[in-house]
């Protein structure tokens, strides 16, 4: 069961702006991207990933980062942060007047290879600097280890692979580990397996989980993890995203079903689901099609009867296919 002695307040780290757009086929105009800022922000979110330093060439969703990360309007208790591969990205980032970042391995080679064109010990080579000059410049430094409980490309992960990294990347200087499940391939039971296997050396406050809801267990994941202590959970307006480099990665746990399923159990997260649905509804639309998420979906259908049994009481038609 959930551990009592462990705090009721959780943090939902946002990234649907990053890991959520950079999976869609169109580019999303920036002003829109400014806009949903506002609203995440305006609705209680307090931690946000606003975009990556990556190359455009690779993800030209995310080609206008610059301007995001520097124009996205700032609010005093807001931690504002971004993707960043390499010195390059950092140096964006900086520009930018970020306060934070995020750098990201993979616990599996072939995953690396196709993500970042680097293997596991290059890309920890080239993160290790950048976490010392970033931590030099004062930041707040998360690193992301991916595929930690299954790959795309080998399937299975050793976990003695992704508890090496969090270890490489905690003796590095990163404040914060947040562990992929990139594909959404996990159980409850590898999650609470792999927090068992960690917790004697890592400090699981410093743990945050970032779930993809492929195959439907995110939640049931999350579960696992409050039970064992994780206070910090990554999620995406509307359920949106997936890593373009990891084929079958579909979307992230969608912050709405998340904030719906701890508020219930008695979680302080800050969020205001009103607010929130609306800001999906605004990326559905953005976007042009429904958004996965289960809570989303369910309020708008509540919202549609709403409207009609209204405009039935005021002597209007039923509109067809209400
Ligand atoms: P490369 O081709 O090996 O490196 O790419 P390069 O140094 O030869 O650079 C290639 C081009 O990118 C050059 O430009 C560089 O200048 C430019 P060109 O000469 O072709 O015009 N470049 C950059 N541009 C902007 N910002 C930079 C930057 N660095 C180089 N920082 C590289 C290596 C890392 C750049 C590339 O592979 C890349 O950008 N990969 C990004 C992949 C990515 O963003 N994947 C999705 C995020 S990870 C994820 O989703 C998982 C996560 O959500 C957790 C989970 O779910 O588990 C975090
Ligand atoms: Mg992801």
């Amino acid at each position: 069961m959930v551990d009592e002695s462990v705090s009721d307040r959780v943090t939902v780290y946002e990234v649907g702006l990053r890991d959520g757009l950079q999976n869609e086929a169109a580019f999303v105009p920036t002003k829109h991207k400014m806009k949903l800022v506002e609203m995440l922000v305006d609705a209680g979110l307090r931690r946000l990933e606003l975009t990556s330093f990556v190359s455009p060439r690779w993800i030209p969703q995310l080609a206008d980062h610059a301007t995001v990360a520097s124009e996205a309007e700032r609010r005093p208790g807001v931690r504002y942060s971004a993707l960043v591969p390499n010195h390059r990205g950092l140096q964006g980032a900086l520009s930018a007047g970020l306060e934070e970042i995020a750098v990201f391995l993979s616990a599996t080679e072939a995953h690396s290879k196709k993500n970042i064109n680097k293997t596991v010990e290059e890309a920890l080579k080239v993160l290790t600097e950048v976490i010392v000059t970033a931590k030099g410049e004062g930041l707040f430094v998360r690193g992301y280890v991916s595929t930690v409980f299954g790959c795309p490309y080998e399937g299975t992960v050793d976990p003695a692979q992704p508890h090496r990294l969090v270890h490489a990347l905690l003796d590095a200087g990163v404040d914060e580990i947040s562990l992929g499940d990139t594909i959404g391939v996990a159980n409850p039971r590898q999650v609470r397996d792999f927090m068992n296997r960690i917790k004697g050396d890592v400090p699981l406050d410093r743990i945050a989980l970032h779930l993809h809801d492929t195959r439907g267990t995110a939640l049931a994941n999350v579960l696992a993890g409050l039970d064992a202590g994780v206070r910090t959970f990554d999620s995406a307006f509307g359920g949106l995203g997936g890593c373009p480099y990891a084929p079958g990665a579909s979307g992230n746990l969608a912050t709405e079903d998340l904030v719906y399923m701890l508020e219930g159990m008695g979680f302080e997260t800050g969020i205001d689901l009103d607010r929130l649905v609306a800001t999906s509804q605004y990326v559905s639309d953005l976007v042009s099609r429904t958004l996965p998420s289960k809570v989303l979906q369910s309020e708008l259908g509540r919202r549609r009867k709403e409207e009609e049994r209204a405009k039935r009481a005021n002597g209007q038609p039923r509109s067809s296919g209400a």
